[in-house]
């Protein structure tokens, strides 16, 4: 151990190895980068298991109000958009960085790994993120119920007009199975990730220059409909109570975003936790995802 703090001391080109790869947070619905019961507790965690590491918790917006407002309304395509410019501006990423995202951060940082891949993501880990969207939206961490209802109402019935995609984030990982023409025109963020109506060449090779895409499902999920879309499952197409895995999704067997070549390739991780949506343990973390932030 001695000789290991000597070296990061002395040698100033060590130093980054020493004190770990940086890391990107991004946080869920409702949440915010710096809430001392989510991300704040989540950073600090990491920060003292990895000392001197450097953590960034995306903050969408000028402030947290806005941040948490923002995680419903603002177009998730312009953050994505936003967060690509901001990561490619920092001084402290430019050698790489691995990102870990909180249920929709898990799915929004995935955007970030297709479209922007400099400065290099290293690990994608999502921790319940829907890969293949949602159909129900079963709970929502909003301070106002109203807020929610209203949502759920449009979800329901105006998902995939113009003016909520355009608005309404959930509107935009909304995908309704019995209605997959539908989602697949229109749905213009998460059928445009999975390319549903092409294949963008450049989606599939960075997403396969991830060292590892690791994806954490929660066992006893109440929030996430349905939990398979945390391990990119679905419901089978024409019906919302089937479910088709990923390996037997299309996604995969028409290899359009590059999956079965990296599952063939072991740069895919499916992790389970035996809890409801985002309920982990310091332990649990601690060896289950601890070792893909070194
Ligand atoms: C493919 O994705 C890249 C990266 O986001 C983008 O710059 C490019 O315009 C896309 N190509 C097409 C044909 O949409
Ligand atoms: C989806 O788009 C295709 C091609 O533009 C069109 O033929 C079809 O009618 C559309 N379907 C729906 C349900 O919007």
């Amino acid at each position: 151990m001695a000789s290991l703090w000597v070296l990061c001391f002395v040698s100033f080109g060590l130093q980054v190895l020493c004190s770990g790869t940086p890391l990107v947070l991004w946080h869920g619905m409702g949440d915010s980068c710096c809430n001392p019961l989510s991300m704040g507790s989540i950073k600090k965690m990491v920060e003292e298991k990895i000392p001197g590491i450097y953590v960034l918790s995306l903050e969408i917006g000028k402030n947290i109000a806005e941040d948490m407002e923002n995680s419903f309304f603002l177009n998730v395509n312009k953050q994505v958009a936003q967060v690509c410019e901001q990561l490619a501006k920092d001084p402290k990423l430019q050698q790489g960085y691995n990102a870990m995202g909180f249920s929709q951060g898990g799915q929004f940082l995935r955007a970030v790994a297709q479209k922007c891949p400099s400065p290099p993501m290293f690990n994608l880990i999502s921790i319940g993120g829907q890969h293949q969207g949602v159909y129900g939206l079963p709970h929502c961490p909003s301070v106002i119920s109203t807020i929610c209802d209203w949502i759920r109402k449009i979800l329901n019935t105006a998902a995939y007009t113009k003016e909520a995609q355009e608005h309404l984030v959930q509107a935009e990982y909304w995908h309704d199975p019995l209605n997959e023409e539908e989602y697949r025109n229109n749905s213009i963020f998460l059928a445009d990730l999975n390319q549903e109506r092409y294949v963008n060449e450049s989606y599939k090779k960075n997403l396969m220059s991830l060292k590892k895409f690791v994806m954490v499902k929660f066992l006893k999920d109440t929030m996430v409909m349905p939990p398979e879309s945390e391990w990119f499952g679905f419901y089978k197409p024409g019906q919302a109570k089937d479910i088709v895995t990923l390996q037997e999704s299309s996604v995969y067997t028409e290899d359009r975003l590059g999956l079965k070549e990296m599952d063939k390739a072991g740069q895919l991780v499916f992790l389970a936790c035996d809890g409801d949506h985002l309920q982990f343990t310091e332990e649990w973390f601690t060896s289950n995802i601890l070792p893909y932030l070194q």
